[in-house]
């Protein structure tokens, strides 16, 4: 009787590719899923009706009116989209350098929350509170002599909060980077019974050059002045974005944002394994603009490249992700 001898040692008796052949393998044993639950897909929103516009360094971005607005978030809620997040383009003519239009209650926001909520009253509706679409100065806080005023703006901030949650939206997401704002917004809503109004805060926001293409959407870059290096981040730090978090949570965010993504994975990493809160992050623009730009010229695969970022992001430890690319990953997603 012949018996076989293993040549003991001179092969791997470990081998990681042994549960990578087969796909029911693969699939079986991923450590990270990404479904349309986990995204969230950020908005432009114009007055008008049955108005689009496109906007050319967001190429597959349209700025949309309310009525065609409220018509593709029925669409990316069907998809299973849990909610949306609302960026008005101002009438130039409304921008002022005290941000009024921001606290109207009647301005374009509001008006597309009412909207939205009577439509579709289970998809969540996120309000961005900074007063960037408002201000002359592009800013988002209140400029005096070249300053950016702190706590001046966070006044300004609590009122144009106040609108939008008592238009009906379910989260008010301050991307302003003012200090001590969510504390103050927090008070605010709950003392004009607002307690079930959600906080999302930009708490790691950093002055990074990928908002660019955003701020074309808006029409807000041409009129900025100056850059926003004294009150978002330093893209050397990382440290502080830990103690930003930490204020936050105490102040009474209900999750927390890093903007931008994929270059600030690790950022991302670090909230969530020290504070394991809610943690959102937002692919920006500019993460956008670069897929898309080396996905139309068929330089990268569209799909593949779409899901491997937003998997990076859940891999890092994101429950969610802020994505311009949320409805078509969500069609992709349900194709399957
Ligand atoms: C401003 C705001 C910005 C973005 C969201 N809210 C731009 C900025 O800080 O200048 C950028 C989002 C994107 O680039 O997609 N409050």
């Amino acid at each position: 009787m012949s018996i076989t001898i293993p040549n003991l040692g001179s092969f791997p008796r470990t081998r990681l590719r042994r549960p990578r052949r087969d796909d029911w393998s693969r699939r079986l044993l991923a450590e990270n899923t990404l479904t349309a639950a986990d995204l969230i897909w950020p908005v432009f929103v114009i007055e008008g009706r049955s108005a689009r516009q496109a906007v050319d360094s967001l190429p597959g971005v349209d700025r949309l009116s309310i009525d065609l607005l409220v018509e593709a978030a029925k669409e990316a809620f069907d998809l299973g989209i849990p909610a949306i997040a609302l960026f008005p383009c101002v009438d130039p003519a409304l921008k002022t350098p005290d941000a009024a239009e921001a606290a109207n209650p009647d301005n374009l926001v509001c008006r597309t929350v009412q909207a939205l909520k009577k439509a579709l009253p289970d998809m969540g509706v996120i309000c961005d509170v900074a007063l960037d679409p408002f201000n002359s100065d592009g800013h988002d806080g209140l400029v005096r002599d070249g300053q950016i005023l702190n706590d001046e703006s966070v006044e300004v901030l609590c009122r144009q909060a106040l609108v939008q949650a008592q238009a009906g939206c379910d989260v008010v997401a301050p991307s302003d980077m003012m200090d001590g704002r969510v504390a103050a917004l927090r008070d605010t809503l709950d003392a004009n019974d607002l307690d079930r109004v959600q906080i999302c805060s930009y708490a790691a926001k950093y002055a990074s050059a990928y908002y660019g293409p955003f701020r074309d959407a808006l029409g807000s870059g041409g009129a900025l002045k100056g850059d926003k290096k004294t009150y978002q981040m330093n893209p050397a730090n990382s440290d502080e974005a830990l103690r930003e978090v930490a204020l936050d949570i105490e102040e009474g965010a209900d999750m927390i944002m890093v903007k931008p993504g994929l270059p600030y994975l690790d950022i991302i990493h670090r909230v969530k394994t020290t504070f394991g809160v809610p943690t959102l992050a937002y692919q920006v623009s500019g993460e956008y603009a670069m897929l898309k730009g080396a996905i139309d010229r068929g330089w990268l695969k569209g799909d593949l490249a779409i899901e491997e970022t937003l998997m990076a992001f859940k891999r890092a430890g994101a429950d969610a992700v802020l994505t311009y690319f949320a409805v078509e990953m969500a069609k992709m997603l349900k194709a399957r």
